[in-house]
């Protein structure tokens, strides 16, 4: 007799896709992800091309997390999928996907909020990692601070006004011609440079303001790259990527810090694309140590988009039988959210 519930999940709301199984103790048999290499030309990440890819993808990925995780399509017992937020093209395809399966196999359907997996990627490590916490939610498109005390129970107590912290490295990686996703090339040219050879700014630094803004930043970094010859600018480019990694750091940090200490807070998380950056994840281990804070971090495979972490997701939902019809839709729209 089967012994566990098996929870096949897909991702495909920007340009990874995956597919993974992981049963209802947060266990992670299989989480395979294909990433669209086609986009680093662009310089970014094209939606139409995104779309297609997934199309060409999706069976493929699937079958590969079936066949890692030794489990037929007959022994999953429930599919979910993150339907928001993310460009619509690219979650239609997972969403479309994921009905189909759940119609043909009559199985539920769980329908996740990307972030919200971000957040949920903790739990694979720390299963028993229990709410409230203060989470931190930082990739490409979303900065939040996030005040989480159940799956459909928390507020957004800070956010970024304009770009969010992973859209700073991307868009500091493209002024310095290093390529796309530019957060894992700022870090690794950062770690042999001095963090204080230029101080960029850290905005909205009041006591009290918990939001982030980093579209003040993008400009000095240009502004300070447009007086630079190119020589100094190759010479210098460690120094350069360690100046703008600490100042996005300082302020990810000090925001989520403060909060911290105004809350009372005991747990923090910090989830997403950019808690991947060993900087930040030290950084702010140091100083929630201080206040005697615990801090926890996904491991490094489940920081950026995967499907392990929107099965993970799914779980309570699975056993609150908190399921989606079949007229279920992908959205697009910002931020972490109820659904
Ligand atoms: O969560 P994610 O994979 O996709 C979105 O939901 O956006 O996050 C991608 C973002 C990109 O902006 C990328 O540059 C950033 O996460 N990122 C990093 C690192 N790895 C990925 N930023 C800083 N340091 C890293 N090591
Ligand atoms: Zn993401």
């Amino acid at each position: 007799m089967k012994k566990e519930l098996l929870i096949l999940a897909l991702e495909t709301s920007c340009d990874d896709t995956s597919a993974a199984v992981i049963n209802t103790d947060y266990k992670v048999f299989s989480n395979i992800i294909s990433s669209q290499t086609q986009h680093a030309d662009f310089g970014g990440v094209v939606p139409e091309l995104a779309s297609r890819m997934h199309l060409k993808n999706i069976m493929f990925v699937t079958q590969q997390a079936l066949d890692k995780a030794k489990v037929s399509l007959s022994e999953i017992d429930a599919v979910a999928v993150s339907i928001n937020p993310g460009l619509i093209g690219a979650l239609l395809v997972g969403v479309s996907f994921a009905k189909s399966l759940a119609y043909a196999l009559e199985k539920p359907l769980i329908a996740v909020n990307h972030m919200i997996g971000h957040i949920y990627a903790t739990k694979i490590e720390n299963p028993n990692l229990k709410p409230p916490y203060l989470v931190l939610v930082v990739s490409g498109g979303h900065t939040e601070l996030v005040d989480f005390r159940r799956i459909n129970d928390f507020q957004i107590v800070g956010k970024t006004l304009d770009d969010a912290a992973g859209e700073a490295f991307d868009k500091s990686a493209k002024l310095l011609g290093l390529g796309y996703p530019g957060g894992p090339i700022i870090e690794k040219f950062a770690q042999n440079g001095d963090p204080n050879f230029h101080t960029f700014p850290r905005a909205l630094n009041k006591k009290g303001d918990y939001n982030f803004s980093f579209s003040g930043f993008k400009t000095a970094v240009r502004t300070y790259l447009e007086k630079q010859n190119n020589s100094f600018i190759q010479k210098h480019l460690a120094d350069i990527a360690a100046s703008l990694q600490t100042a996005i750091i300082d302020s990810l940090v000090s925001k989520t810090i403060n909060y911290a200490i105004m809350a009372k807070t005991k747990k923090i998380i910090v989830a997403g694309g950019v808690s991947a950056n060993r900087e930040l994840r030290k950084r702010i281990r140091e100083e929630a140590t201080r206040i005697e804070c615990k801090v926890f971090i996904p491991a490094l495979e489940y920081c950026m988009d995967n499907a392990a972490m929107i099965g993970a997701a799914a779980i309570e939902k699975y056993f609150e039988q908190d399921f989606a019809d079949l007229d279920l839709n992908a959205f697009s729209k910002k931020g972490v959210r109820r659904l």
